[in-house]
């Protein structure tokens, strides 16, 4: 697929993708939505990209949301499977087997807070600004919003968010753990790869094995979660980098890791 949306390159073992809509503050058009879904199922499916970053064009914007122009003439069943894709493509990116990085530069709001939450860690630029205002459109969240924002910073704080569609600063989005750190402008994206530097230094496999349990492990009670991990911890010993990285460390040498 030609991506016309989005820009896509493989920089060592990351995979860069920058939303390339940057006139329209990189709002999210069912285009851009397509191209996003397709290109979840080609990272999938790369064992060369260890860890993804995803950012947004220009010194503005992250994501300014869904697309309004083209969600004003919808009907309530358009509405509702506009909903259903974004949902399903954001999944693809929260159960992606590679770690996402978000690297919000600028506007994450709606569609755009709920794509940075679909991500397993977030990176904001001090000029980041982050809210869910759709109810000062009329609508409410659709492409999750509702559900993970109350997952990642308790229900009192997403339902004053989700109730005024207040925009927040990237300070406050620290404070209230909605992002992991905030860095100057112009150090965000080194930042972003530093982290996948040092995320693609440790064991591939345990890597994406700890993303797999957490995702697993929120959606169970904690006896089902626990016993995921323990069938998942078992069978890290059946991998050469748990032999590689435990000889390393009684060797005193550091461990050289294959995901293998
Ligand atoms: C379409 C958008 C857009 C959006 C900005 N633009 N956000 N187009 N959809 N979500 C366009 C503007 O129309 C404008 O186009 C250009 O981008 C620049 O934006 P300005 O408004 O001129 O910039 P500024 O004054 O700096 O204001 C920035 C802003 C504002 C505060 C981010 O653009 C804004 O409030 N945007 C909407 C934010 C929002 O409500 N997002 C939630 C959407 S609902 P022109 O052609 O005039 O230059 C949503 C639901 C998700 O996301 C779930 C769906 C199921």
């Amino acid at each position: 697929m030609e991506y016309s949306n989005l820009l896509y390159e493989k920089d060592g073992g990351i995979g860069f993708v920058t939303l390339n809509r940057p006139k329209a503050l990189n709002a999210l058009n069912a285009a851009l939505m397509k191209e996003i879904s397709h290109l979840m199922d080609q990272i999938a499916a790369d064992p060369t990209v260890q860890v993804v970053i995803i950012t947004g064009s220009g010194e503005k914007s992250f994501v300014a949301g869904a697309d309004i122009t083209e969600m004003q003439p919808m009907s309530a069943v358009e509405g509702r499977n506009w909903g259903k894709f974004g949902q399903a493509t954001f999944d693809k990116i929260e159960k992606l087997p590679q770690p996402v990085i978000a690297a919000v530069n600028g506007f994450a709001l709606g569609g755009g807070c709920e794509l940075a939450m679909a991500c397993d860690i977030r990176i904001a630029s001090e000029k980041a600004k982050f809210g869910q205002p759709e109810v000062s459109l009329g609508i409410t969240p659709g492409f999750g919003g509702t559900q993970r924002l109350s997952r990642l910073v308790g229900k009192g704080r997403a339902k004053e968010l989700l109730f005024t569609g207040d925009l927040i600063d990237a300070q406050e989005a620290y404070r209230i753990g909605l992002v992991n750190k905030v860095t100057a402008p112009e150090e965000l994206l080194n930042a972003a790869k530093a982290l996948a530097q040092k995320i693609m230094s440790r064991a591939p496999v345990a890597v994406q094995v700890c993303k797999a349990a957490v995702n697993e492990g929120l959606d169970v009670d904690l006896d089902s979660g626990v016993a995921y991990e323990a069938e998942v911890f078992g069978l890290c010993f059946a991998t050469g980098d748990q032999k590689e990285g435990m000889a390393a460390f009684v060797e005193k040498r550091p461990a050289k890791f294959t995901g293998k």
